[in-house]
């Protein structure tokens, strides 16, 4: 089976499907694994690193396409790409595909199949595949490196004969993989943390890693369904934004990861939060590509507002490309290993794991979610 790592496309991408060890790996399970020329490269791995463990490296893009029995991505292809693949083949990257409906659209045109990271079930048995969870971790620790980088004042309590610092205060503001992440290194820095979440069964997390939990009790309109939020009504997000706007206020750096899947994100820093807050406070919105939990973030931009600044930054991960390399491509190789050996796919469609992330199988849509909007 050839398996071919294609060059990410998306801009200001970093990240590359397969790190060269891995890689490697899949060579001495019997797998052929060939590879765009510096398709690693800016995840810092040279085609060499690549090439002493087996791969091939291959220069003209549409060869690598044509020539692939799985496409292992980290973002989607474009549909051009898509369209370059044999039919019968296989893609397994990102996809989002609910919301990409011309990805899919192409997908069925090439007659190829296509399994998608993001919708792998959050089971136990699926924790080695779990890119969600192996990205947003990195992504929870670069927003508070990220936000600390631009203060224009230190984490720690420091004493010193010139005087003594108070330590930063940092809100963070959803306790997921990101939060809890953001919460243990912006401790480790010395900030007081203060956290804020709607599952009542974070407060213990956030308490082992030292934060201070901001209690919230939830209405009739918080609806929890396996381990996520699923709605929350406006009337619950406006008493929720009375009761943290007081730390808001006080705070230096908020780093924001709340998220409803399926859903926009909501909205916990209004305007008139941002306006009360601190000369030269820093807030990094998580969730900007998802609309943003601030009102005042813009989508890839740092933006100054009322002398807050205010971090819009989507691709995280892609900002530590090679830990994040590193962790995808372990994350996709047992995902790839799950699913097929080196000569065959086993295409067991009952299996929860397959179920789940098949969104199109032999050029036809078949996953539920894809279904409903047809
Ligand atoms: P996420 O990225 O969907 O959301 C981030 C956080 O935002 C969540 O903690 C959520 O409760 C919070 N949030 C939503 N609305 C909020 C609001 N109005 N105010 C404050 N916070 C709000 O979540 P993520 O990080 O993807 O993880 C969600 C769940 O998945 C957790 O229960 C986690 O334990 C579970 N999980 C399970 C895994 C497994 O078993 N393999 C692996 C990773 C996560």
């Amino acid at each position: 089976m050839i398996v071919a790592v294609p060059k990410e496309t998306k801009e200001k991408e970093r990240r590359v499907s397969l790190s060269p060890d891995v890689a490697g790996s899949l060579v001495k399970q019997g797998f052929e694994v060939i590879m765009e020329k510096d398709a690693g490269i800016l995840s810092y791995f040279e085609n060499e690193k690549y090439q002493n463990t087996g791969v091939k490296i291959v220069e003209d893009k549409s060869s690598l396409y044509s020539t692939a029995d799985v496409i292992l991505k980290v973002n989607a292809p474009t549909p051009e790409e898509i369209a370059g693949m044999k039919k019968g083949a296989i893609l397994i990257s990102l996809m989002y595909a609910a919301t990409n409906p011309a990805m899919v659209e192409a997908c069925e045109r090439a007659g190829i199949s296509a399994f998608s990271m993001d919708a792998i079930p959050r089971i136990s048995r699926a924790q080695k595949m779990d890119v969600l969870s192996s990205q947003a971790n990195l992504a929870g620790y670069k927003a508070v490196i990220l936000g600390a980088a631009a203060l224009g004042k230190i984490f720690p309590l420091l004493m010193t004969a010139a005087g003594t610092i108070k330590p930063s205060r940092v809100v963070i503001m959803g306790a997921g993989v990101a939060g809890l992440q953001a919460i243990a290194t912006a401790k480790r820095l010395g900030a007081i943390v203060e956290v804020s979440d709607i599952r009542p069964e974070t407060k213990e997390q956030v308490e082992s890693l030292g934060g201070k939990f901001i209690e919230l009790k939830g209405d009739d309109s918080v609806k929890l369904e396996g381990g996520y939020v699923k709605n929350v009504s406006d009337e619950f997000l406006k008493k929720q934004q009375a009761l943290i706007a007081k730390h808001i206020a006080e705070a230096d750096l908020v780093v924001t990861t709340a998220l409803i899947p399926g859903k926009k994100a909501p909205v916990l820093i209004t305007d008139e939060m941002v306006k009360s807050m601190k000369m030269g406070s820093v807030i990094v919105d998580m969730a900007v590509e998802q609309g943003g939990n601030c009102t005042q973030s813009e989508l890839n931009k740092t933006v100054v507002k009322n002398g807050v600044t205010i971090i819009g930054e989507s691709n995280l991960p892609s900002l530590l490309p090679l830990n994040a390399s590193e962790l995808y491509a372990k994350n996709i190789s047992s995902f790839l290993l799950h699913l097929a050996d080196k000569d065959k796919f086993r295409w067991e469609m009952e299996e929860e794991i397959t179920a789940g992330s098949l969104m199109v199988h032999e050029g036809k849509s078949v996953h539920p979610s894809l279904k409903k909007q047809a």
